[in-house]
């Protein structure tokens, strides 16, 4: 219960933060984004360019800005809990995490540089899920995402399993719970084929 009050008072602060940021800070600075990033040492999980070659560390390359800071400012509150990401935001402010964002969605997608081979089946059967459960619809048909919603292109296989499955558990619980909901009655197979899908498109 305390823990939905935190979540919707951090993003409400996100909600009024973004449009005050357009207004009142000026527009992103993804070169001073850049320099944060450097200096606390983002690219040892995320990868110098943000494609990540570290098992289970997602990708940041090409994603939405809207999507990365709403996350940072998750994980900055204690929302989502990841034990690496404490650290690495420890004292940022909203506006610096608004600058590291602008500085990684600008950056090019990948797929992940070890990409194994892609099996036929699996794919199918995943595109199959993703019609049937509309992933599309939010994450836009080529999964590349728009403000909120994050691409799910161009993302390493093994963190979209683990994320996947985390929604599904209910141990990931987002901006709001749409993609648990989501996720709801899916298998762990289900859930690879989803991900090896998404993972082998180019
Ligand atoms: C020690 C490794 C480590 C470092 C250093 C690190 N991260 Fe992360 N980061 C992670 C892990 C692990 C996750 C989440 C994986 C999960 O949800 O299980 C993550 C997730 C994220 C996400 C969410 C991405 C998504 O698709 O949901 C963002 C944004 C992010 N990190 C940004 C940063 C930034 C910016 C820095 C530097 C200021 C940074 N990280 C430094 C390990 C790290
Ligand atoms: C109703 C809109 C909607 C639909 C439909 C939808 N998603 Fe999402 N998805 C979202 C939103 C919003 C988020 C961000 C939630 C958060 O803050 O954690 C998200 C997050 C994700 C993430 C986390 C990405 C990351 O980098 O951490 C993955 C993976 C994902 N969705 C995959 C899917 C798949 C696969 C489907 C179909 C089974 C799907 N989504 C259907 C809205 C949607």
């Amino acid at each position: 219960m305390i823990r939905r009050i935190l979540q919707a008072a951090a993003l409400a602060a996100a909600a009024l933060f973004l449009p005050w940021q357009a207004q009142a800070g000026g527009p992103a600075d993804p070169t001073r984004g850049e320099a944060l990033a450097e200096a606390r040492g983002c690219a040892a999980c995320h990868g110098p360019r943000g494609v990540s070659p570290v098992p289970l560390m997602p990708s940041l390359a090409g994603q939405q800005a809207e999507f990365l800071v709403l996350q940072m400012i998750l994980f900055r509150e204690g929302l989502r809990q990841v034990p690496a990401m404490v650290e690495p935001l420890r004292g940022l402010t909203d506006r610096d995490l608004a600058d590291i964002a602008a500085w990684y969605a600008s950056l090019p997608s990948a797929p992940e540089p070890d990409r194994g081979p892609r099996d036929p089946a699996l794919a199918a059967r995943g595109a199959e899920i993703s019609a049937a459960r509309h992933c599309g619809a939010c994450h836009l048909p080529d999964y590349s995402g728009r403000a909120n919603v994050p691409r799910i292109n161009h993302q390493r296989e093994d963190y979209l399993i683990h994320t996947l499955a985390q929604y599904r558990d209910n141990l990931r619980i987002g901006a709001d719970t749409q993609m648990n909901g989501l996720m709801y009655g899916l298998s762990n197979q289900d859930i690879r084929a989803l991900a090896h899908y998404l993972a082998h498109r180019d």
